[in-house]
């Protein structure tokens, strides 16, 4: 099977097929979810809380983001490789932009990459992908200034607001985003922006009227220590496999149960 593109993301739309999307950030993740079937790779900046044990996305360096969309390249075969643009990659000028964006292509081996845009990043999305570099627009909740968004909260629940959102979507798509997600917003305005633009909305925490949906890998599998957002379906429990797994280890070898004879050398 042929790698996926933007122009299929596309076609999924327009053929009303369900896009499925999840994270990954090393080749042992990047395996597992393409063989379960997703269209898309997501080298999330949420590399930052569920890798590098930072407390948000705001400390992840280009550096980071770049190793870890390799680790991802290296292995996968058919999935679009969608890489973040982390904080401050993008802001301080258009040639930093262009440069950082072709990094994650150049370097890392991605076929798109994914900003966290404002109304005033619309001009330097339209460069990069005048470079020739797909985009994906990601709106609603974005992670990168939640400081100014005033923490985790859902984006786009007043009319005016909501006004702002549709606007800027419609903008994206006109200077070439290939798809748009959006985090953490009211169903009904993405169920809205869903039916009204001709580019796919890839929802988390934005309802089932997306074309799309994406979710952190680590959440769906419970491989971490923790509450998951009420937006998250957990599907498994991998984090108390792997202690119930290590626990047992640590037993044996107090206990001079491992090594057995089987696992000696005559
Ligand atoms: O970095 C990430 O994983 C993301 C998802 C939450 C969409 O941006």
């Amino acid at each position: 099977m042929k790698r996926i593109l933007p122009l299929h993301i596309i076609r999924k739309k327009e053929a009303q097929e369900p896009i499925v999307m999840l994270t990954a950030y090393d080749a042992m993740m990047a395996k597992a979810v393409e063989t379960a079937g997703v269209d898309m790779i997501l080298v999330g900046d949420s590399l930052g809380n569920v890798i590098a044990g930072y407390d948000n996305t705001i400390p992840v360096t280009m550096d980071q983001m770049v190793m870890h969309t390799q680790y991802v390249s290296r292995v996968s075969k058919t999935a679009l490789i969608v890489s973040d643009m982390p904080f401050m990659s993008y802001h301080e000028s258009r040639e930093l932009a262009l440069k950082n964006a072709g990094r994650l292509i150049k370097e890392g081996g991605a076929q798109a990459v994914k900003i966290e845009v404002g109304p005033s990043d619309v001009e330097m999305v339209k460069a990069i992908v005048e470079s020739g570099i797909p985009v994906v627009a990601h709106l609603g909740f974005t992670p990168q200034s939640m400081y100014q968004q005033g923490g985790y909260r859902v984006q786009g629940r007043s009319e005016e607001d909501s006004e702002k959102m549709i606007q800027l979507a419609n903008q994206l798509v006109a200077v070439g985003c290939f798809a748009v997600l959006l985090e953490m917003v009211p169903a009904k305005l993405a169920s809205k922006l869903s039916s009204q633009l001709s580019v796919p909305v890839i929802g988390i925490g934005a309802g089932r009227g997306c074309d799309g949906q994406v979710l952190v890998t680590h959440d769906v599998l419970g491989l971490f220590d923790g509450k998951v957002a009420s937006f998250v379906k957990q599907y498994a429990n991998v984090y108390d496999a792997i202690k119930t797994g290590l626990d047992a280890f640590v037993s044996d070898v107090k206990t001079r149960n491992f090594p057995a004879e089987e696992h000696e050398f005559d």
